[in-house]
Protein backbone atom coordinates (compact mmCIF):
# COMPACT_ATOMS: atom_id res chain seq x y z
CA UNK A 1 0.00 0.00 0.00
CA UNK A 2 1.07 3.34 -0.34
CA UNK A 3 2.29 5.48 2.11
CA UNK A 4 -0.57 7.48 3.65
CA UNK A 5 0.40 11.56 3.99
CA UNK A 6 -2.22 13.10 6.34
CA UNK A 7 -3.14 16.54 5.66
CA UNK A 8 -4.76 19.15 7.70
CA UNK A 9 -8.55 19.91 6.84
CA UNK A 10 -7.45 22.99 4.54
CA UNK A 11 -6.57 20.63 2.05
CA UNK A 12 -10.71 20.45 1.61
CA UNK A 13 -10.41 23.70 -0.10
CA UNK A 14 -13.16 23.47 -2.90
CA UNK A 15 -11.25 23.02 -6.48
CA UNK A 16 -12.66 25.10 -9.84
CA UNK A 17 -14.80 23.16 -11.81
CA UNK A 18 -13.17 21.35 -14.82
CA UNK A 19 -15.48 20.17 -17.82
CA UNK A 20 -15.18 16.88 -19.89
CA UNK A 21 -16.89 15.33 -22.74
CA UNK A 22 -16.10 11.62 -22.77
CA UNK A 23 -19.57 9.87 -22.88
CA UNK A 24 -20.38 8.16 -26.51
CA UNK A 25 -23.73 9.28 -27.83
CA UNK A 26 -26.75 6.68 -27.52
CA UNK A 27 -25.43 5.53 -23.90
CA UNK A 28 -27.00 6.21 -21.04
CA UNK A 29 -25.25 8.58 -19.25
CA UNK A 30 -24.55 7.67 -15.52
CA UNK A 31 -23.61 11.07 -14.74
CA UNK A 32 -26.54 13.29 -16.04
CA UNK A 33 -28.98 12.34 -13.45
CA UNK A 34 -26.43 14.11 -10.63
CA UNK A 35 -25.24 16.65 -13.37
CA UNK A 36 -28.67 18.02 -14.38
CA UNK A 37 -29.62 17.95 -10.63
CA UNK A 38 -26.97 20.09 -9.62
CA UNK A 39 -27.33 22.28 -12.73
CA UNK A 40 -25.23 20.99 -15.48
CA UNK A 41 -26.40 21.12 -19.12
CA UNK A 42 -25.55 17.28 -19.54
CA UNK A 43 -22.90 14.98 -18.78
CA UNK A 44 -21.62 15.64 -22.46
CA UNK A 45 -20.72 18.85 -21.70
CA UNK A 46 -19.86 18.78 -17.98
CA UNK A 47 -18.50 16.03 -15.76
CA UNK A 48 -16.68 17.13 -12.74
CA UNK A 49 -15.36 16.17 -9.39
CA UNK A 50 -16.15 19.03 -7.10
CA UNK A 51 -19.97 19.32 -8.59
CA UNK A 52 -20.61 16.08 -6.55
CA UNK A 53 -19.20 17.38 -4.00
CA UNK A 54 -21.24 20.15 -4.26
CA UNK A 55 -24.43 18.31 -3.05
CA UNK A 56 -22.93 18.72 0.86
CA UNK A 57 -20.78 21.75 0.34
CA UNK A 58 -24.35 22.56 -0.41
CA UNK A 59 -26.14 21.69 2.57
CA UNK A 60 -26.23 24.60 5.04
CA UNK A 61 -26.18 24.68 8.43
CA UNK A 62 -29.63 25.62 8.71
CA UNK A 63 -30.38 22.79 7.02
CA UNK A 64 -28.60 20.57 9.39
CA UNK A 65 -30.58 22.38 12.16
CA UNK A 66 -32.42 19.33 14.06
CA UNK A 67 -29.76 16.64 13.79
CA UNK A 68 -27.02 16.35 16.19
CA UNK A 69 -23.67 16.85 15.30
CA UNK A 70 -20.46 14.77 16.65
CA UNK A 71 -17.70 17.93 16.08
CA UNK A 72 -15.00 15.35 16.78
CA UNK A 73 -16.40 12.34 15.04
CA UNK A 74 -13.63 11.48 12.48
CA UNK A 75 -12.99 8.01 11.07
CA UNK A 76 -9.30 8.98 10.29
CA UNK A 77 -8.22 9.87 13.50
CA UNK A 78 -5.57 7.82 15.28
CA UNK A 79 -8.40 7.30 17.88
CA UNK A 80 -10.57 5.74 15.54
CA UNK A 81 -8.34 3.83 13.52
CA UNK A 82 -6.73 1.97 16.76
CA UNK A 83 -10.22 1.17 17.95
CA UNK A 84 -13.57 2.28 16.31
CA UNK A 85 -15.90 0.13 18.46
CA UNK A 86 -14.40 2.15 21.59
CA UNK A 87 -15.25 5.48 19.59
CA UNK A 88 -18.92 4.04 18.81
CA UNK A 89 -19.34 2.59 23.00
CA UNK A 90 -18.57 6.38 23.59
CA UNK A 91 -21.47 7.80 21.45
CA UNK A 92 -25.47 8.35 22.18
CA UNK A 93 -26.46 6.02 19.71
CA UNK A 94 -29.74 5.55 21.42
CA UNK A 95 -30.20 9.14 21.43
CA UNK A 96 -28.75 9.82 18.11
CA UNK A 97 -28.58 7.16 15.55
CA UNK A 98 -28.33 9.24 12.59
CA UNK A 99 -25.64 12.48 13.54
CA UNK A 100 -23.82 15.25 11.16
CA UNK A 101 -19.53 14.63 11.03
CA UNK A 102 -18.56 17.78 9.79
CA UNK A 103 -14.73 16.50 9.43
CA UNK A 104 -16.02 14.50 7.04
CA UNK A 105 -18.83 16.60 5.79
CA UNK A 106 -21.30 13.55 6.16
CA UNK A 107 -23.91 12.02 8.18
CA UNK A 108 -23.35 8.94 9.77
CA UNK A 109 -26.29 6.28 10.07
CA UNK A 110 -25.47 3.92 12.29
CA UNK A 111 -28.32 1.80 13.05
CA UNK A 112 -28.92 -1.82 11.45
CA UNK A 113 -32.51 -0.60 10.33
CA UNK A 114 -31.29 2.51 8.88
CA UNK A 115 -28.88 1.34 6.77
CA UNK A 116 -30.27 -1.68 5.29
CA UNK A 117 -33.22 0.49 4.41
CA UNK A 118 -30.88 2.96 2.59
CA UNK A 119 -29.05 -0.27 0.75
CA UNK A 120 -32.79 -1.16 -0.35
CA UNK A 121 -34.26 2.35 -1.47
CA UNK A 122 -31.49 3.36 -4.41
CA UNK A 123 -34.42 6.09 -5.64
CA UNK A 124 -33.98 8.37 -2.69
CA UNK A 125 -30.44 7.25 -1.94
CA UNK A 126 -27.75 7.02 -4.81
CA UNK A 127 -24.19 5.13 -4.86
CA UNK A 128 -22.57 8.02 -6.11
CA UNK A 129 -20.57 8.78 -3.63
CA UNK A 130 -19.07 5.27 -2.69
CA UNK A 131 -15.94 6.11 -4.22
CA UNK A 132 -15.99 10.25 -4.62
CA UNK A 133 -12.43 11.17 -2.81
CA UNK A 134 -13.44 12.09 0.44
CA UNK A 135 -11.04 15.43 -0.25
CA UNK A 136 -11.77 17.99 -2.79
CA UNK A 137 -8.94 17.17 -5.60
CA UNK A 138 -6.80 19.30 -6.56
CA UNK A 139 -7.40 20.55 -10.54
CA UNK A 140 -4.61 18.69 -11.37
CA UNK A 141 -5.48 15.33 -10.00
CA UNK A 142 -8.64 15.49 -10.85
CA UNK A 143 -7.69 16.52 -15.01
CA UNK A 144 -4.97 13.39 -14.82
CA UNK A 145 -8.05 11.02 -13.79
CA UNK A 146 -10.22 12.51 -16.08
CA UNK A 147 -7.37 12.22 -18.99
CA UNK A 148 -7.36 8.74 -18.13
CA UNK A 149 -10.77 7.63 -18.45
CA UNK A 150 -11.73 7.51 -14.76
CA UNK A 151 -15.23 9.24 -14.11
CA UNK A 152 -16.45 10.86 -10.72
CA UNK A 153 -18.28 7.51 -10.54
CA UNK A 154 -15.57 5.25 -11.48
CA UNK A 155 -17.18 1.76 -11.65
CA UNK A 156 -20.36 -0.60 -10.83
CA UNK A 157 -20.73 0.23 -7.24
CA UNK A 158 -21.15 3.89 -7.60
CA UNK A 159 -23.34 3.92 -10.51
CA UNK A 160 -26.92 4.09 -10.47
CA UNK A 161 -29.58 2.13 -12.87
CA UNK A 162 -29.60 1.93 -15.26
CA UNK A 163 -26.06 2.20 -16.11
CA UNK A 164 -25.21 0.12 -13.06
CA UNK A 165 -27.00 -2.78 -15.03
CA UNK A 166 -24.95 -2.52 -17.78
CA UNK A 167 -21.99 -3.61 -16.10
CA UNK A 168 -23.24 -5.60 -13.55
CA UNK A 169 -25.62 -8.05 -15.75
CA UNK A 170 -22.51 -9.54 -17.93
CA UNK A 171 -20.62 -9.86 -14.59
CA UNK A 172 -23.32 -11.84 -13.00
CA UNK A 173 -23.47 -13.85 -16.04
CA UNK A 174 -19.34 -14.45 -16.40
CA UNK A 175 -19.42 -14.67 -12.42
CA UNK A 176 -20.95 -18.02 -12.09
CA UNK A 177 -21.67 -19.87 -9.01
CA UNK A 178 -19.86 -23.01 -11.31
CA UNK A 179 -16.72 -20.34 -11.86
CA UNK A 180 -16.83 -19.38 -8.09
CA UNK A 181 -16.63 -23.34 -7.04
CA UNK A 182 -14.19 -23.99 -9.73
CA UNK A 183 -12.12 -21.50 -7.95
CA UNK A 184 -11.64 -24.20 -4.94
CA UNK A 185 -9.04 -26.16 -6.01
CA UNK A 186 -6.54 -23.51 -6.88
CA UNK A 187 -7.67 -21.55 -3.33
CA UNK A 188 -6.64 -24.66 -2.02
CA UNK A 189 -3.07 -24.99 -3.67
CA UNK A 190 -1.85 -21.47 -2.99
CA UNK A 191 -2.25 -21.50 0.54
CA UNK A 192 -0.48 -24.80 0.51
CA UNK A 193 1.70 -22.47 -1.47
CA UNK A 194 2.02 -20.26 0.75
CA UNK A 195 2.06 -21.74 4.22
CA UNK A 196 4.84 -24.22 2.87
CA UNK A 197 6.93 -21.17 2.63
CA UNK A 198 6.54 -20.34 6.33
CA UNK A 199 9.22 -21.15 8.54
CA UNK A 200 7.38 -22.15 11.80
CA UNK A 201 10.01 -22.53 14.09
CA UNK A 202 10.00 -18.45 14.45
CA UNK A 203 7.17 -15.66 14.82
CA UNK A 204 5.80 -14.97 11.11
CA UNK A 205 4.35 -12.27 9.71
CA UNK A 206 1.04 -13.39 8.82
CA UNK A 207 -0.30 -11.12 6.53
CA UNK A 208 2.57 -11.08 4.29
CA UNK A 209 2.51 -14.58 4.22
CA UNK A 210 -1.21 -15.13 3.46
CA UNK A 211 -3.28 -12.79 3.54
CA UNK A 212 -1.89 -11.00 1.21
CA UNK A 213 -1.08 -12.49 -1.17
CA UNK A 214 -4.05 -15.04 -1.05
CA UNK A 215 -6.74 -12.74 -2.64
CA UNK A 216 -4.38 -11.28 -5.23
CA UNK A 217 -3.42 -14.35 -6.73
CA UNK A 218 -6.73 -15.84 -6.67
CA UNK A 219 -8.44 -12.64 -8.31
CA UNK A 220 -5.80 -11.49 -10.52
CA UNK A 221 -5.63 -15.35 -12.17
CA UNK A 222 -9.26 -15.29 -12.24
CA UNK A 223 -9.50 -12.16 -14.13
CA UNK A 224 -6.68 -13.07 -16.53
CA UNK A 225 -4.02 -10.95 -15.25
CA UNK A 226 -0.32 -11.89 -16.41
CA UNK A 227 1.56 -13.19 -13.33
CA UNK A 228 4.19 -9.84 -14.16
CA UNK A 229 1.81 -7.64 -13.28
CA UNK A 230 0.61 -8.54 -10.26
CA UNK A 231 2.59 -6.11 -8.18
CA UNK A 232 2.20 -3.11 -10.14
CA UNK A 233 -1.35 -3.91 -9.79
CA UNK A 234 -1.82 -4.09 -6.07
CA UNK A 235 0.27 -0.74 -6.26
CA UNK A 236 -2.08 0.75 -8.08
CA UNK A 237 -5.08 -0.46 -6.30
CA UNK A 238 -3.22 1.29 -2.89
CA UNK A 239 -3.40 4.29 -4.95
CA UNK A 240 -6.90 3.94 -5.41
CA UNK A 241 -7.62 3.28 -1.35
CA UNK A 242 -5.69 6.07 -0.34
CA UNK A 243 -7.29 8.55 -3.12
CA UNK A 244 -10.74 7.61 -2.64
CA UNK A 245 -11.30 6.57 0.78
CA UNK A 246 -8.31 8.57 2.71
CA UNK A 247 -7.68 12.21 3.29
CA UNK A 248 -4.48 12.54 0.76
CA UNK A 249 -2.99 16.11 0.59
CA UNK A 250 -2.20 17.79 -3.19
CA UNK A 251 1.25 15.76 -3.69
CA UNK A 252 -0.21 12.23 -2.83
CA UNK A 253 -3.12 13.30 -4.92
CA UNK A 254 -1.08 13.72 -8.02
CA UNK A 255 1.06 11.03 -7.40
CA UNK A 256 -1.95 8.64 -7.23
CA UNK A 257 -3.96 10.18 -10.23
CA UNK A 258 -1.12 9.39 -12.37
CA UNK A 259 -1.17 6.02 -10.78
CA UNK A 260 -4.67 5.75 -11.44
CA UNK A 261 -4.60 6.87 -14.72
CA UNK A 262 -1.96 3.76 -15.47
CA UNK A 263 -4.29 1.72 -13.94
CA UNK A 264 -7.33 2.26 -16.32
CA UNK A 265 -4.65 2.27 -19.46
CA UNK A 266 -3.70 -0.88 -18.24
CA UNK A 267 -7.08 -2.71 -17.86
CA UNK A 268 -7.84 -0.99 -21.57
CA UNK A 269 -4.96 -2.27 -23.27
CA UNK A 270 -5.58 -6.06 -21.74
CA UNK A 271 -8.96 -6.22 -22.66
CA UNK A 272 -7.91 -5.25 -26.16
CA UNK A 273 -4.79 -7.52 -26.17
CA UNK A 274 -7.48 -10.22 -24.48
CA UNK A 275 -9.99 -9.35 -27.68
CA UNK A 276 -7.11 -11.04 -30.08
CA UNK A 277 -5.83 -14.28 -27.29
CA UNK A 278 -8.96 -15.76 -25.81
CA UNK A 279 -8.17 -17.79 -22.81
CA UNK A 280 -10.31 -19.95 -20.13
CA UNK A 281 -10.41 -16.40 -17.68
CA UNK A 282 -12.98 -13.69 -17.04
CA UNK A 283 -11.56 -10.99 -18.95
CA UNK A 284 -12.22 -13.47 -22.29
CA UNK A 285 -15.41 -14.65 -20.71
CA UNK A 286 -16.98 -11.09 -20.81
CA UNK A 287 -15.84 -10.39 -24.50
CA UNK A 288 -17.49 -13.61 -25.42
CA UNK A 289 -20.76 -11.33 -24.37
CA UNK A 290 -19.55 -8.50 -26.41
CA UNK A 291 -19.15 -10.73 -29.16
CA UNK A 292 -22.96 -11.34 -28.72
CA UNK A 293 -24.23 -7.60 -29.10
CA UNK A 294 -21.08 -5.22 -29.08
CA UNK A 295 -22.70 -2.33 -28.41
CA UNK A 296 -24.72 -3.89 -24.86
CA UNK A 297 -21.26 -4.44 -23.84
CA UNK A 298 -18.41 -2.45 -25.00
CA UNK A 299 -14.62 -3.06 -24.26
CA UNK A 300 -14.37 0.32 -22.32
CA UNK A 301 -17.00 -1.00 -20.23
CA UNK A 302 -15.45 -4.90 -20.15
CA UNK A 303 -11.92 -2.66 -18.74
CA UNK A 304 -14.48 -0.94 -16.21
CA UNK A 305 -15.92 -4.57 -14.79
CA UNK A 306 -12.04 -5.32 -14.24
CA UNK A 307 -11.53 -2.26 -12.77
CA UNK A 308 -13.99 -3.10 -10.08
CA UNK A 309 -12.95 -6.92 -9.67
CA UNK A 310 -9.70 -6.00 -9.58
CA UNK A 311 -9.94 -3.87 -6.56
CA UNK A 312 -12.79 -5.77 -4.38
CA UNK A 313 -11.84 -9.12 -4.93
CA UNK A 314 -8.48 -9.22 -2.74
CA UNK A 315 -7.85 -6.03 -0.26
CA UNK A 316 -11.22 -6.68 1.19
CA UNK A 317 -9.98 -10.53 1.57
CA UNK A 318 -6.90 -10.06 2.77
CA UNK A 319 -8.36 -7.80 5.89
CA UNK A 320 -11.01 -10.28 6.37
CA UNK A 321 -8.47 -13.11 6.88
CA UNK A 322 -6.40 -10.90 9.12
CA UNK A 323 -9.43 -9.53 11.39
CA UNK A 324 -10.37 -12.75 11.31
CA UNK A 325 -7.36 -14.27 12.51
CA UNK A 326 -6.95 -11.68 15.30
CA UNK A 327 -10.17 -12.09 16.66
CA UNK A 328 -9.80 -15.89 16.85
CA UNK A 329 -6.33 -15.93 18.75
CA UNK A 330 -6.96 -12.26 21.16
CA UNK A 331 -9.16 -14.49 23.24
CA UNK A 332 -7.94 -18.12 24.23
CA UNK A 333 -10.06 -20.77 23.80
CA UNK A 334 -11.70 -19.58 20.03
CA UNK A 335 -8.97 -20.58 18.14
CA UNK A 336 -8.96 -23.71 20.44
CA UNK A 337 -12.87 -24.30 19.44
CA UNK A 338 -12.27 -24.21 15.51
CA UNK A 339 -9.53 -26.81 15.86
CA UNK A 340 -11.26 -29.01 17.74
CA UNK A 341 -14.48 -28.83 15.64
CA UNK A 342 -13.50 -27.52 11.76
CA UNK A 343 -17.20 -27.68 10.79
CA UNK A 344 -17.83 -24.28 12.79
CA UNK A 345 -15.50 -22.68 10.12
CA UNK A 346 -18.32 -21.04 8.37
CA UNK A 347 -19.60 -19.76 11.72
CA UNK A 348 -16.35 -18.27 12.46
CA UNK A 349 -15.89 -16.43 9.09
CA UNK A 350 -19.76 -14.84 9.29
CA UNK A 351 -18.89 -14.22 13.04
CA UNK A 352 -16.21 -11.78 11.94
CA UNK A 353 -18.07 -10.15 8.95
CA UNK A 354 -20.50 -9.15 11.76
CA UNK A 355 -18.31 -8.13 14.64
CA UNK A 356 -14.95 -6.56 13.10
CA UNK A 357 -16.12 -6.56 9.33
CA UNK A 358 -13.30 -5.25 6.27
CA UNK A 359 -15.50 -2.74 5.04
CA UNK A 360 -16.51 -1.40 7.93
CA UNK A 361 -17.96 2.09 6.36
CA UNK A 362 -19.72 2.74 2.86
CA UNK A 363 -21.56 5.37 1.45
CA UNK A 364 -24.91 6.64 -0.28
CA UNK A 365 -26.51 10.48 -1.22
CA UNK A 366 -30.11 11.42 -1.07
CA UNK A 367 -31.48 12.18 -3.78
CA UNK A 368 -34.46 13.78 -2.71
CA UNK A 369 -35.27 14.85 1.16
CA UNK A 370 -36.01 12.29 3.19
CA UNK A 371 -36.47 11.45 7.09
CA UNK A 372 -33.83 8.69 7.95
CA UNK A 373 -33.35 8.07 12.25
CA UNK A 374 -35.76 10.64 12.86
CA UNK A 375 -33.84 12.98 10.97
CA UNK A 376 -34.91 15.31 8.08
CA UNK A 377 -32.41 15.10 5.12
CA UNK A 378 -32.03 17.59 2.48
CA UNK A 379 -31.62 16.07 -1.24
CA UNK A 380 -27.81 15.93 -1.84
CA UNK A 381 -26.79 15.00 1.69
CA UNK A 382 -24.01 12.75 1.72
CA UNK A 383 -23.95 9.73 3.74
CA UNK A 384 -21.56 7.65 6.14
CA UNK A 385 -23.01 3.71 6.44
CA UNK A 386 -21.38 2.70 9.44
CA UNK A 387 -21.80 -1.34 8.43
CA UNK A 388 -19.06 -2.29 11.39
CA UNK A 389 -22.18 0.04 13.42
CA UNK A 390 -24.60 -1.88 12.98
CA UNK A 391 -22.96 -5.07 13.40
CA UNK A 392 -23.16 -4.05 17.15
CA UNK A 393 -26.63 -3.00 17.24
CA UNK A 394 -28.19 -4.68 19.97
CA UNK A 395 -32.04 -4.47 18.22
CA UNK A 396 -30.38 -6.69 15.29
CA UNK A 397 -28.04 -8.96 17.59
CA UNK A 398 -28.32 -10.47 20.97
CA UNK A 399 -25.15 -9.14 23.01
CA UNK A 400 -23.38 -7.93 19.90
CA UNK A 401 -19.94 -7.05 21.53
CA UNK A 402 -19.72 -11.27 22.12
CA UNK A 403 -17.77 -12.67 19.61
CA UNK A 404 -19.94 -15.73 19.83
CA UNK A 405 -19.06 -18.56 17.07
CA UNK A 406 -22.41 -20.00 18.02
CA UNK A 407 -24.90 -17.34 17.00
CA UNK A 408 -27.43 -18.41 14.68
CA UNK A 409 -28.02 -15.38 13.18
CA UNK A 410 -24.59 -14.36 12.08
CA UNK A 411 -25.24 -13.88 8.65
CA UNK A 412 -27.75 -11.29 8.99
CA UNK A 413 -25.03 -8.67 8.94
CA UNK A 414 -24.46 -5.90 6.17
CA UNK A 415 -21.11 -6.60 5.59
CA UNK A 416 -21.63 -7.38 2.18
CA UNK A 417 -24.51 -4.54 1.41
CA UNK A 418 -27.93 -5.30 0.42
CA UNK A 419 -30.00 -4.94 -2.39
CA UNK A 420 -29.08 -3.95 -6.04
CA UNK A 421 -25.18 -3.71 -5.48
CA UNK A 422 -25.05 -6.52 -3.24
CA UNK A 423 -21.22 -7.74 -3.26
CA UNK A 424 -20.90 -10.00 -6.30
CA UNK A 425 -17.97 -11.85 -4.82
CA UNK A 426 -19.46 -12.60 -1.39
CA UNK A 427 -19.47 -16.42 -2.39
CA UNK A 428 -15.67 -16.13 -3.16
CA UNK A 429 -14.63 -14.28 -0.32
CA UNK A 430 -16.02 -16.18 2.33
CA UNK A 431 -14.48 -19.06 0.22
CA UNK A 432 -11.00 -17.88 0.81
CA UNK A 433 -11.35 -17.22 4.17
CA UNK A 434 -12.55 -20.08 5.22
CA UNK A 435 -9.62 -22.72 3.11
CA UNK A 436 -7.57 -19.96 4.85
CA UNK A 437 -8.70 -20.90 8.18
CA UNK A 438 -8.94 -24.77 7.42
CA UNK A 439 -5.55 -24.89 6.55
CA UNK A 440 -4.25 -22.64 9.04
CA UNK A 441 -5.84 -24.46 12.21
CA UNK A 442 -4.81 -28.21 10.77
CA UNK A 443 -1.30 -26.87 10.40
CA UNK A 444 -1.06 -24.94 13.96
CA UNK A 445 -3.39 -26.02 16.21
CA UNK A 446 -1.58 -23.87 18.83
CA UNK A 447 -0.89 -20.57 16.53
CA UNK A 448 -0.87 -17.64 19.06
CA UNK A 449 -0.76 -14.10 18.39
CA UNK A 450 3.16 -12.56 19.45
CA UNK A 451 2.82 -10.40 22.59
CA UNK A 452 3.57 -6.86 22.87
CA UNK A 453 3.19 -6.06 19.29
CA UNK A 454 0.74 -2.82 18.24
CA UNK A 455 -1.61 -3.77 15.43
CA UNK A 456 -1.77 -0.98 12.67
CA UNK A 457 -4.25 -0.16 10.15
CA UNK A 458 -4.45 1.82 7.00
CA UNK A 459 -5.54 5.49 7.34
CA UNK A 460 -8.48 5.20 5.17
CA UNK A 461 -12.16 4.96 5.99
CA UNK A 462 -13.45 1.74 4.17
CA UNK A 463 -11.34 -0.76 4.53
CA UNK A 464 -9.79 -2.15 7.57
CA UNK A 465 -7.70 -5.12 8.94
CA UNK A 466 -4.45 -5.37 10.17
CA UNK A 467 -1.19 -4.06 8.36
CA UNK A 468 0.80 -6.55 10.32
CA UNK A 469 -0.25 -9.41 12.09
CA UNK A 470 3.02 -11.39 14.02
CA UNK A 471 1.49 -14.89 15.33
CA UNK A 472 3.97 -17.33 16.76
CA UNK A 473 2.90 -21.20 15.81
CA UNK A 474 4.11 -23.22 18.55
C1 LIG B 1 -14.79 -10.77 1.55
C2 LIG B 1 -14.95 -9.55 1.86
C3 LIG B 1 -15.81 -8.57 1.10
C4 LIG B 1 -16.58 -7.62 1.66
C5 LIG B 1 -16.76 -7.36 3.15
C6 LIG B 1 -17.23 -6.90 0.57
C7 LIG B 1 -18.11 -5.85 0.75
C8 LIG B 1 -18.77 -5.20 -0.27
C9 LIG B 1 -19.67 -4.09 -0.08
C10 LIG B 1 -20.02 -3.44 1.26
C11 LIG B 1 -20.14 -3.72 -1.29
C12 LIG B 1 -21.10 -2.55 -1.61
C13 LIG B 1 -22.52 -2.97 -1.51
C14 LIG B 1 -23.50 -1.84 -1.81
O1 LIG B 1 -23.10 -0.78 -2.28
O2 LIG B 1 -24.69 -2.03 -1.55
C15 LIG B 1 -19.54 -4.60 -2.26
C16 LIG B 1 -19.77 -4.53 -3.62
C17 LIG B 1 -19.06 -5.26 -4.53
N1 LIG B 1 -18.14 -6.25 -4.28
FE1 LIG B 1 -17.54 -6.91 -2.46
N2 LIG B 1 -16.83 -7.43 -0.62
C18 LIG B 1 -15.96 -8.46 -0.36
C19 LIG B 1 -15.33 -9.25 -1.30
C20 LIG B 1 -15.45 -9.12 -2.66
C21 LIG B 1 -14.77 -9.93 -3.64
C22 LIG B 1 -13.83 -11.10 -3.32
C23 LIG B 1 -15.15 -9.46 -4.87
C24 LIG B 1 -14.77 -9.91 -6.25
C25 LIG B 1 -14.37 -11.03 -6.61
C26 LIG B 1 -16.07 -8.37 -4.66
C27 LIG B 1 -16.69 -7.66 -5.66
C28 LIG B 1 -17.65 -6.69 -5.47
C29 LIG B 1 -18.28 -5.97 -6.56
C30 LIG B 1 -18.02 -6.16 -8.06
C31 LIG B 1 -19.18 -5.08 -5.97
C32 LIG B 1 -20.09 -4.09 -6.69
C33 LIG B 1 -21.45 -4.70 -6.96
C34 LIG B 1 -22.42 -3.72 -7.57
O3 LIG B 1 -22.22 -2.51 -7.53
O4 LIG B 1 -23.43 -4.18 -8.14
N3 LIG B 1 -16.23 -8.20 -3.31
N4 LIG B 1 -18.72 -5.49 -1.61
Amino acid sequence: MEPFQAVPETSTARTPHLTLGVFRPGLTCPWSRRAERYGAKGCEERADWSRLADGVEGVTTEQRSGCPVQEDFDPLSEEFLRDPFAVLASLPRDGAPVFYAPTLGYYVVTRYADIEKVFLDNESYSAATAQLPLVSLVPEAARILLAGGHQPQPSMVSLDEPAHRRLRNPTVRAFTPRRVDAMAPRIRATVDELLDAVDPSAPFELVRALCFPLPATIIFSFMGVPRKDWDTLKEWCGSRATLAWGRPGPEQQLCDAQKMAAYRGYLRQLVGSKADARADDFASALLAIHDEDPESLTQDEIASILFSLSFAGHETTSYLIGNMVRRLLEEPGRWQCVVADPALIPAAVEETLRYDTSVPAWRRVTTKPVTLGGVDLPEGAKLFLWIAASGRDPSAFREPEVFDLQRSNANRHLAFGKGIHYCLGAALGKLEAQIALQELTRRFPRLRLLEGQTIRFHPNISFRGPLELWVRAG
